[in-house]
């Protein structure tokens, strides 16, 4: 790890190189703390995708996982996107292929395709609509009485098929760093803290949405904490989010339900890689055309709702 006057220095050549090259920095919640801090943007999912349809830049530089940047590229294909680190994946976009989900779309010819924006482009492909955590609900409802097939995150599928108590065929995909968020982790910090709310992200387990009092995006929990009357909060999704929740609010405290909820493939991202991969305009992540233009539909139309 850089030491400060190490991270400043990174920091002039990173600043400087944007400029020269017309780059936009477009950063998640979990990614460290020192980069979060060079960020043009930071959010979740769906904000970005949104940034990187609005933004003028010629290179979207994504500090996030392999998926963020490949819809960046879906949605922006005459731009250069830039992945810091391209060993940065999914491991929840990793349990499903396209294959895979043909062969169940040939037993099921009749449902719509609901795709977890935590997925490949490939993925996305075969796939009548995108959603995130965040308009993941509004998306199914969009949909009315079709039957649906909800890939991959089947926790995520799970909670908005008991919010809108309806059926869905749930993908068994899941996110290997929010099941190690246990219930026990939601009760015990709430017993400690009687005054607290307790937020978790949909992507935890049913038994902890269950616990939890709100169930929110990224996104939604930035917003909550600055909204809410409530000065402490009980934090169940990855850590790196605690940074930002901190830095936008000095006056309230934040628990993270577990410390155990950390994503490796989100913490590949540092600011060398950072400069380096503005230096040599490596690593790109570009869909072929053929793919892209199908999955360029599955996130038009969710941009669209
Ligand atoms: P958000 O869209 O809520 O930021 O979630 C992204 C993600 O990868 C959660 O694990
Ligand atoms: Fe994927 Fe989970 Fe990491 Fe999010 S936290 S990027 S779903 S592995």
């Amino acid at each position: 790890m850089a030491d400060k006057d190490t991270n400043i220095e990174l920091i002039e050549k990173i600043q400087a190189l944007k400029k020269q090259r017309n780059a936009v920095l477009l950063v998640h919640n979990y990614q460290r703390p020192e980069v979060q801090d060079i960020a043009d943007f930071v959010g979740d999912s769906l904000e970005l995708s949104r940034k990187a349809a609005e933004t003028d830049a010629d290179v979207i530089v994504f500090c996030g996982v392999h998926f963020m940047a490949e819809t960046a590229s879906i949605i922006n294909p005459e731009k250069i996107v830039l992945l810091p680190d391209d060993h940065a994946g999914c491991r929840m976009a990793d349990m499903i292929t396209a294959e895979a989900l043909q062969r169940k779309k040939t037993e099921l010819p009749d449902a719509k395709v609901v795709c977890y924006v935590n997925s490949t482009a490939e993925v996305k492909a075969e796939s009548d609509i995108c959603c995130t955590s965040a308009n993941a609900v509004r998306i199914v409802q969009s949909l009315g009485e079709n039957e649906i097939i909800f890939v991959p995150d089947q926790y995520l599928g799970y909670y908005v098929a008991n919010k809108l108590k309806r059926e869905m065929i749930l993908w068994p995909g899941y996110c290997p760093t929010h099941v190690k968020i246990q219930p026990e982790d939601i009760l015990r910090e709430k017993h400690k803290h009687p005054d607290s709310i307790a937020v978790a992200h949909p992507e935890c387990t049913p038994e902890v949405t269950q616990v939890a009092d709100e169930v929110l995006s990224t996104g939604g929990m930035i917003r909550l904490a600055k909204e809410t009357d409530v000065n402490t909060l009980i934090i169940g999704t990855e850590i790196g989010i605690l940074h930002r929740l901190k830095k936008e609010n000095p006056g309230k405290t934040f628990i993270p339900a577990s410390r155990k909820a950390i994503c490796p493939n989100m913490k590949k991202i540092t600011l060398e890689k950072v400069l380096w991969t503005l230096e040599d305009m490596n690593p790109q992540v570009k869909v072929p055309e053929e793919i892209r233009v199908k999955a360029y539909g599955a996130v038009e139309r969710m941009l669209a709702i």
